[in-house]
């Protein structure tokens, strides 16, 4: 007898729902999940490598439940003043984000978000059983810090998240939302910089506001800019009492010996690990050009990939690009496709593709 989830007494809010399912297709150009395409550096991969084998021989005993070495290693990073009683890690960012919703929301309590924004939010908040409420952008995807406040004071959610820059469309938020929010909600606020080393240098990170703001976390991961996805590495930085918070609901020694060893060596590489960022820039900033150039509207990007829209059809242009070996994403937004820049050549294969294809 073959059952399925419907037959198993899964929670009722649980019922009916979809897992989280971006394509993994092994495609020689794959530029749909907004990894960093660069692998990591020969040499900074040795040292990463010793420092894997050398944890590996006391792996018989548990980790560092604190992690301690690393949370220095992120304050270090950070900078901003931030100290290691601060920092917070998990497995990926997304954990991270679990930890929050964990603690500060989870059954009878809410999670808000201004939509389209990342769609782990929503299936977080679900999986901790707490209610997702969507909010809404203005043109072009923005957020105006008075429209933000007032809607997270109707929502009074118990945690928001702010996105910036905001995965799937690429926008800036500027720092006058976060505080409008923070002051509009009683609620924790996290402000999800993913994708903050690639944004403009010059642009302040809400890390610059985390004094005197003991409900405000700002989370990091090391996926994108660091080309360290598959390590699974994420990390916040927050008042030492929301990071006490934190301790309450993770999972006792969650974080690896082999994953503190591997993230602490690839940290002491920190300028070696971004030296790819100013290029992915190049190529997103090329992208976006060559996106208009060809017709469609290319919406502004402070991330490493770029949401653009005029597509006619964009599940029969994805699956066009698809057959011709490249893989980007649809996200479901009417008459839009997101692609991540990737390497120069595989940037050009994409935009070479997508002449092809055409279909706008
Ligand atoms: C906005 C944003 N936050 C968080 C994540 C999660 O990253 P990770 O769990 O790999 O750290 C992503 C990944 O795409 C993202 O786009």
């Amino acid at each position: 007898m073959t059952v399925s989830l419907d037959d198993l007494p899964i929670r009722a809010d649980l019922r009916g729902q979809k897992p989280y399912g971006a394509p993994q297709a092994p495609l020689p150009v794959a530029l749909n999940v907004n990894e960093n395409t660069h692998p990591v550096p020969e040499d900074v991969a040795n040292d990463i490598s010793d420092a894997i084998a050398q944890a590996l021989r006391d792996v018989n005993r548990y980790p560092d439940r604190e992690f301690t070495e690393l949370r220095e290693s992120f304050a270090q990073y950070l900078g901003h003043g931030v100290d290691s009683s601060q920092i917070w890690a998990g497995n990926g960012s997304n954990e991270v984000l679990q930890h929050v919703l964990q603690a500060f929301a989870g059954p009878g309590r809410t999670a808000f978000g201004f939509e389209p924004t990342y769609s782990m939010y929503r299936l977080l908040s679900r999986g901790v059983g707490a209610e997702w409420l969507a909010g809404t952008r203005g043109h072009d995807y923005r957020i105006d810090p008075e429209d933000a406040a007032r809607q997270v004071a109707d929502a009074h959610p118990d945690v928001v998240f702010l996105c910036a820059p905001n995965n799937p469309t690429g926008t800036p938020l500027s720092l006058d939302v976060v505080e409008a929010v923070y002051d509009a909600t009683d609620g924790i606020v996290v402000v999800d910089e993913a994708y903050q080393e690639f944004a403009p240098k010059d642009s302040p990170s809400a890390l610059t506001l985390l004094g005197g703001r003991p409900r405000l976390a700002v989370s990091r991961t090391m996926s994108k800019a660091f080309a360290f996805a598959g390590a699974r590495v994420g990390y916040l930085a927050a008042d030492p009492a929301l990071i006490d918070a934190l301790r309450l609901v993770r999972l006792p020694y969650h974080l690896s010996a082999l994953t503190q060893a591997a993230a602490t060596a690839a940290l002491r590489h920190a300028d070696t690990m971004l030296a790819m960022v100013d290029e992915i820039i190049l190529q997103r900033d090329r992208m976006g050009a060559t996106l208009e150039a060809l017709g469609y509207q290319a919406h502004e990007s402070w991330t490493n990939f770029i949401l653009f829209g005029g597509v006619a059809d964009p599940a029969a242009t994805w699956q066009a690009l698809y057959e011709r070996g490249v893989l980007i994403r649809d996200i479901g937004i009417p008459g839009h496709l997101r692609a991540t820049a990737g390497t120069e050549e595989e940037t050009t294969a994409f935009l070479e593709a997508l002449s092809e294809v055409g279909g706008r």
